[in-house]
């Protein structure tokens, strides 16, 4: 029966607290792997950054954010006391750009930069900090020193030191050619250097170790710094003692902390634990890059919708009765990542309590039933479905599979942040008292966490559940908004030093 199908889908996204458990022992073992081995796909990256700001940090820096889904410039100020001001101009990456040549992506980010930096003298703002008042500078190689820029990359490299490393592999739907294995930082420079640009890139920086560096920066300390958006990822302190695959070179050697990029989409690839079911498989198959990045596809934005996309496809082709649009999809609906993740979270945004499904929609308060009503138009309009197909109990389980697949997000990612507060001794696996009294600070960014309904909720309930009350209380989890361009112009301060 329609209720019988219903069902087990829903039994196959549920996750218990022994499920999380498992899950989170693996990544903790994997955790340990790759901070003692290289070539693990889970690469707890050396970022070479050896400490986290304080806030007290000045200065005037150029950044450069690459961050999937957009391309931004920056130009920030940091001016002490934990403040900063910040001038950015976004651009959208086009998918040309993403699947072209890489020359192409880092000539024309240098010419959105261009745009930004070079403009007339006369033409620039009255801003005695801004930059582009000194664009005679970047144009003039005889005129003093090069400007410092921070680059923020938002995939894997791996790093040999603040300002060099090797693209790994590409990720969320980017495979630009002639970037694996290339040094970011000179693919970026040479770009720079025939546009005859006098700007040299002193470092570069993961969006998570931006964000990390942010958030410290604002509040004065900072565990973790994550981001949940197109992808998914993290940036911890780890001790370099812990970092053995380091071996005995002279950064281990000094001992200390050092920031380390987990990549954590990466996690678990073979999928032992992660909770696939037939609808994951299918994204997974489908994707650009099938069997990799596991973690990050039950996870991130780029690919909630495509997940609830073939639940609806399922049910919609059910036989002998389709259970949803009377059998009708439209060519929205039909499309590889034609359901964007922002429609569910518009959907949740309407009604996102409860777990109605097939529950008889015509035993619905009045109050329920308009706000199927909201979520009917949101589907008419926003997938095109024509109305005459498409019903309240449609909309019902719209709403149910949208708040499925990323409820099952958000417990899976409490799993990473628990991670990373067990490894770092803040907290315990299964709960358990901790002998410190300190707020525990995680900075994040993305637009999952910053426009989900819910999504942080979701998160901390299940982060409660593997660390315990009294160790979840003291979690302060805060958007460092901008993170990655602020984080990009830290680490150039910490280059140029
Ligand atoms: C932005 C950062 O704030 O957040 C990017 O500048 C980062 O570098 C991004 O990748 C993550 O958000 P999303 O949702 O665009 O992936
Ligand atoms: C992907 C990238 C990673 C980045 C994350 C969030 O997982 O591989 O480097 O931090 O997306 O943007």
């Amino acid at each position: 029966t329609a209720k019988h199908i219903l069902d087990s889908i829903e039994a196959q996204f549920q996750l218990s607290q022994d499920d999380l458990i498992t899950i989170t022992k693996q990544f903790l073992d994997d955790f340990r792997l790759g901070l003692s081995e290289y070539n693990h796909p889970m690469a707890m990256i050396p970022t070479f950054v050896t400490g986290v700001p304080d806030g007290s940090e000045t200065g005037t820096f150029l950044a450069l954010d690459l961050g999937g889904t957009n391309l931004r410039v920056c130009e920030v100020h940091l001016l002490g006391d934990g403040e900063f001001t910040l001038k950015q101009q976004k651009y959208r990456v086009s998918e040309a750009l993403k699947t072209g040549e890489a020359s192409a992506l880092f000539a024309d980010s240098v010419d959105a930069f261009l745009t930004e930096h070079a403009s007339s003298p006369t033409t620039a703002p009255p801003d005695p900090f801004a930059v582009s008042s000194r664009s005679i500078d970047l144009l003039d190689p005889h005129a003093g020193s090069a400007l410092p820029l921070g680059l923020t990359f938002s995939f894997p490299v791996e790093q040999t030191a603040l300002d060099k490393g090797t693209i790994l592999t590409w990720t969320k739907g980017f495979a630009a050619k002639n970037a694996v294995g290339h040094d970011v930082v000179q693919l970026l420079q040479d770009a720079f250097d025939r546009k005859h640009l006098h700007v040299r890139c002193v470092a570069l920086v993961n969006d998570t170790v931006g964000t990390l560096l942010t958030r410290a920066y604002t509040a004065g300390g900072c565990v973790l710094g994550s981001i949940f958006g197109t992808g998914t990822n993290g940036a911890y302190v780890e001790k370099v003692e812990n970092l053995t695959k380091l071996g005995d070179s002279a950064v281990r050697q000094e001992g200390g902390v050092m920031v380390v990029n987990c990549e954590w989409g990466a996690f678990n690839n073979t999928r032992t634990v992660l909770p696939t079911t037939p609808f994951d498989n299918k994204v997974d198959r489908e994707s650009i890059n099938p069997r990799l990045q596991a973690f990050e596809k039950f996870i991130s934005g780029m690919y909630l919708g495509e997940i609830t996309r073939n639940i609806l496809l399922s049910l919609l082709d059910a036989a002998p009765t389709p259970l949803l649009l009377n059998g009708r999809a439209s060519d929205v609906l039909n499309r590889h990542y034609g359901l964007d993740t922002a429609v569910l979270s518009e959907i949740e945004e309407v009604w996102e309590s409860g777990r109605t499904h097939f529950t008889e929609v015509e035993k619905l308060s009045a109050e329920d039933r308009s706000r199927l009503e909201r979520i009917r138009s949101i589907i008419i309009q926003r997938l095109s479905v024509d109305a005459e197909f498409v019903t309240l109990r449609d909309a019902a389980i719209f709403r149910w599979a949208a708040s499925l697949v990323a409820s099952r997000a958000a417990k899976l990612s409490a799993c990473a942040v628990a991670t990373v507060l067990v490894q770092t001794e803040h907290a315990k696996l299964g709960g358990g008292h901790v002998p410190e009294q300190e707020k525990l600070t995680v900075g994040v960014d993305g637009s999952l966490i910053e426009h989900y309904p819910n999504f942080n909720a979701r998160l901390r309930e299940s982060l409660r559940a593997l660390v315990g009350e009294e160790v979840e209380k003291r979690v302060d989890i805060g958007m460092a908004k901008d993170g990655s361009g602020v984080g990009a112009a830290l680490c150039a301060l910490m280059a140029t030093k």
